[in-house]
């Protein structure tokens, strides 16, 4: 696949799941915190992971594909030989954050939401929030 067409899908990928995720941490969370209204993420979970998992996807399979033109393969981003392999390394390892901190947000709390429980959502949100913000920060520094 052409350089173009890989990054293009990398940004979109990215403005899906850093965008989505912003709009529930400012919008949808506060809202729902306010008025103890457990629904309000239900229905914005149920709309946004249609489109949220696949962005998170094709960012796994076009970043693997354009980190290979800096490393030989993920083993080699680990030997943190210079600032590129030391980058795609902190990608690789916020990736595995972001699926950990959402795997358990998925599994464990969604199901069991309860106004007594979105507190501890809402810190779940803020992390992968802020992991997103850290692979776009990552990934942009790449260039520079
Ligand atoms: C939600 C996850 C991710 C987000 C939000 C994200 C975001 C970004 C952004 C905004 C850029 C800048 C593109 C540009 O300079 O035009 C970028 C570049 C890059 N990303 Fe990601 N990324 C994610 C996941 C990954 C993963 C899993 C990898 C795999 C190691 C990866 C590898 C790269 C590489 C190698 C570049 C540099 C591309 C280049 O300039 O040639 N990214 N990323």
């Amino acid at each position: 696949m052409g350089y173009t067409i890989l990054i293009v899908l990398h940004l979109l990928g990215a403005t899906i799941w850093v965008g989505g995720h912003l709009v529930l941490l400012l919008t949808i969370v506060p809202g729902a915190l306010a008025t103890r209204d457990v629904e309000r993420i239900r229905s914005f979970e149920q709309g946004y992971e249609r489109i949220g998992i696949p962005a998170l996807i094709i960012q796994v399979v076009t970043g693997l594909m354009l980190a290979h033109r800096f490393v030989q393969g993920v083993l080699d981003a680990f030997t943190f030989a210079d600032r590129l392999h030391t980058l795609i390394a902190v990608k690789l390892l916020l990736l595995l954050a972001t699926a950990a901190v959402g795997a358990h947000a998925r599994l464990r709390i969604i199901p069991r939401l309860s106004a007594e429980r979105l507190p501890g959502l809402a810190v779940h949100v803020a992390l992968v929030t802020t992991l997103a913000m850290a692979l776009l920060v990552c990934g942009a520094l790449v260039r520079g």
